[in-house]
């Protein structure tokens, strides 16, 4: 069976780390028995600005029949102020496909990258489960008196029964497949009385279908205040959307950096799902040949888990591991190469381990 893949590289770096990640699809293909059809797209910022395409039904649409995953850089140009296009693909995507768990792995692969004085990387292994179609995100809201010193901003933070419950029930699944002893769920229960007490009441609930596995309530705020002092209890972590994109980049600070953090929208036993790396498109390093690929290769991983192969994603995990040990990467991560050279590091690495 041949998977099509659909590759948006969108702006900035995220067009760099994606032409890495296709040159890593392609070799995976021709050396471990997989068909890919890879199949680029022209949407990003430049798109936009020459003849205003976002993300047309029609490739919408071809993408939701054909093809098995999106394969997403990043989207982000400071040339389009109002991020109009990034939204439209971004969301298109999340909320068009329903997506609704955005799956972020914190996992440091070696003590180097650890920012912790008291703590290595065995410390830092846990999977955030952010919900990824609702909160403050569905832009429920509007301006009122825009312009004038009496103007009104409002975004409503919208929580349903069952967005809460689908992506409690896909943590608390996801901790009984690996194993997990708990799952921790952060919210703001102490101030937001309404939303967060249906979070807190529906995880009570969720939780009693999960024996075996603890449910533990924090405050998102400790949470950041837990995840840096000691991160090593934490295996599973489950939140609404806005709080899952603040602690995944915190919880890429635990792991390297941006530069090594993978991610994946899914909607649990449905095709497509979409892969991309937790960063951006990160202007001021665009162009420059020094992002780091491997945030991108992680995220290959996973999708290549989604295709059915496991074993891919072990093999891309140990590669990066190898380059990081080696120094065979980029400054980000304590090497000196550029972008191009630590994929191709990459290849290699992978090739010697064949
Ligand atoms: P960013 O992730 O682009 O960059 C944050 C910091 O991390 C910067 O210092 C950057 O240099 C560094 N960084 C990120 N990725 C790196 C890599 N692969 N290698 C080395 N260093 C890396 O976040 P930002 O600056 O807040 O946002 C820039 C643009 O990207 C904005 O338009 C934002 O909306 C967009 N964005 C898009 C996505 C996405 O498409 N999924 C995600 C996050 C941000
Ligand atoms: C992410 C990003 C996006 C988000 C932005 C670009 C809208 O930060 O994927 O983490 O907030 O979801
Ligand atoms: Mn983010």
């Amino acid at each position: 069976m041949t998977h099509r893949i659909a590759v948006i590289p969108g702006d900035g770096i995220g067009v760099e780390v994606t032409r890495e990640s296709v040159i890593l699809l392609r070799w995976i293909a021709a050396h471990h028995d997989l068909a890919l059809d890879l199949w680029e797209l022209d949407l990003g910022a430049d798109r936009y600005l020459r003849d205003g395409t976002t993300l047309p039904t029609s490739i919408f649409d071809e993408i939701r029949t054909s093809c098995s995953a999106i394969l997403l850089g990043a989207l982000g140009d400071p040339r389009v102020a109002s991020n109009d296009h990034a939204r439209d693909i971004l969301f298109g995507f999340r909320f068009g496909l329903d997506l609704y768990a955005n799956i972020r792995p914190v996992k440091c692969l070696d003590d180097r990258l650890s920012p912790l004085k008291h703590h290595g990387a065995s410390a830092v292994n846990m999977v955030i489960f952010r919900e990824n179609t609702e909160g403050i995100y569905v832009n429920v809201g509007g301006q009122i008196r825009r312009g004038t010193p009496d103007e009104i901003g409002i975004n409503e933070d919208v929580n349903t029964r069952k967005g809460v419950e689908r992506i409690l029930r896909a943590a608390f699944d996801h901790a009984r497949t690996v194993g997990a002893k708990r799952v921790h769920m952060a919210d703001k229960s102490n101030a937001m009385r309404h939303a967060h007490e249906l979070w807190l009441r529906t995880f009570r609930e969720v939780a009693q279908e999960y024996p075996g596995i603890e449910p533990v309530h924090v405050y998102v705020d400790a949470l950041c205040l837990y995840m840096v002092q000691d991160p090593s209890p934490f295996e599973v972590i489950v939140t609404n959307n806005l709080f899952g994109d603040i602690v995944t980049d915190l919880g890429a600070s635990l792991q390297g950096g941006l530069g090594m953090a993978a991610s994946a929208n899914v909607h649990p036993g449905k095709t497509p799902a979409m892969f991309e790396p937790v960063h951006g498109s990160a202007p001021p390093i665009a162009g420059k040949d020094i992002a780091n690929p491997f945030a991108s290769a992680l995220s290959c991983g996973m999708l290549l888990t989604h295709l059915g192969r496991p074993d891919l994603e072990s093999r891309i995990e140990a590669a990066v591991r190898d380059c990081i040990v080696a120094r065979e990467c980029t400054r980000d991560v304590g090497g000196s190469l550029g972008t191009r050279a630590a994929g191709e590091a990459l290849r290699a690495r992978l090739a010697a381990r064949s």
